[in-house]
């Protein structure tokens, strides 16, 4: 079981999480709230980049977690699409061959240096190669962004899948994407304050 408890940060004054406390059971689990509440900030501290907090939560090794990070600029590495792909491993609970199928990605763009593409695709590239990953712990910071529904329904798919078998932790604003996933979710509100708003 995933368990953070009486989880806290602050930025100086500025407090940011306030005692953050949740078992993960059998569902994967939404963060949201509004902009600044700290939801990056928590998938920094659960990712174990950012060390300085207050509290407890269950650890995992780094190369146990699979983190998509919000950042656009930060989520590819490679010149072209197929070296970014051959990141995915072939251990995990998604084959990369049966997620490009599932999502029709055209093999024209295989060659095609991953910043070129449309938003949409590069979003859609970056979630195959985290979920495709074998991890223990995932983060997906707003995988939804400026993706449409048709694709925001698969995804939801695949993730409720993966949240059987793994811990799996989403950051979204999207109330149609919540409500697919029908995940547990906290909502982060303004000086940390904090609410489980479905278990
Ligand atoms: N390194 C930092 N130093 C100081 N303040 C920071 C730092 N990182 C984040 N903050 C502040 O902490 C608060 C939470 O930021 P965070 O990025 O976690 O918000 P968020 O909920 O992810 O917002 P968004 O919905 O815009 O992504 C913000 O007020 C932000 O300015
Ligand atoms: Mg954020």
């Amino acid at each position: 079981m995933f368990e953070i408890s009486c989880l806290s940060k602050s930025f100086g004054e500025k407090k940011v999480l306030k005692k953050l406390s949740l078992k993960v059971r059998d569902k994967g689990v939404v963060v949201t709230g509004d902009i600044g509440t700290g939801k990056t900030t928590l998938f920094e501290i659960l990712s174990g980049e950012d060390r300085e907090y207050e509290g407890f939560f269950t650890k995992f090794d780094s190369s146990r977690i699979g983190y998509l990070v919000q950042n656009n600029e930060e989520i590819f590495f490679h010149n072209t699409v197929r070296e970014e792909l051959s990141e995915s491993s072939d251990k995990g609970i998604f084959k990369l061959k049966d997620l490009l199928e599932f999502f029709n990605i055209d093999k024209k763009i295989l060659d095609t240096d991953p910043f070129e593409l449309p938003r949409s695709l590069q979003k859609i590239i970056s979630i195959i190669i985290t979920i495709t990953q074998d991890k223990d712990l995932f983060l997906l910071d707003e995988p939804d962004s400026s993706l449409s529904l048709d694709i925001l329904i698969k995804i939801s798919n695949l993730l409720k899948e993966l949240s059987k078998e793994r811990v799996v932790f989403i950051i979204s604003h999207s109330n149609f994407f919540i409500d697919m996933l029908d995940f547990d979710l906290v909502r982060l509100g303004k000086n940390g304050d904090w609410c489980l708003e479905k278990a």
